[in-house]
């Protein structure tokens, strides 16, 4: 199975490992079928998204999709955010392997839990 520059520099220093203090919206999603699991934390100010992280237990594409993913996100408001797909996190990774591909959606799904969880926390912020 052949892995990109990208993938294998993101699972060697993934960025944003951990979690936040008192984040403002958790998200973790899981793959029944591999087991694997990844939970995004993040910081939200003026609807912004200021800050993420993540702690993932998975395969290196998982680690490299949490990384990816994360970094995405940092600086987005919550809209752009939200529209991040599975395909562009895979894009800009380089690719995945076709078998890699559902790993993607780890990311996508976690990091939209994330930003539900922090609208479900504050509703009364969306209305601006
Ligand atoms: Fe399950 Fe990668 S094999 S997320």
């Amino acid at each position: 199975m052949l892995y990109s520059e990208q993938v294998m520099e993101h699972f060697m220093n993934p960025r944003n490992v951990g979690e936040l203090e008192n984040p403002d919206g958790v998200g973790q999603e899981g793959n029944p079928t591999c087991g694997d699991v990844m939970q995004i934390h993040i910081r939200v100010v003026d609807g912004t998204i200021a800050d993420c992280r993540f702690k993932t237990f998975g395969c290196g594409s998982a680690i490299a999709i949490s990384s990816q993913i994360t970094e995405m996100a940092k600086g987005k408001t919550l809209e752009e955010a939200l529209a991040i797909t599975k395909e562009d996190v895979a894009s800009q990774l380089g690719g995945l392997p076709p078998q890699k591909m559902h790993c993607s959606n780890l990311g996508a799904a976690a990091l939209r839990k994330a930003i539900e969880d922090y609208m479900a926390r504050r509703p009364a912020e969306l209305v601006q």
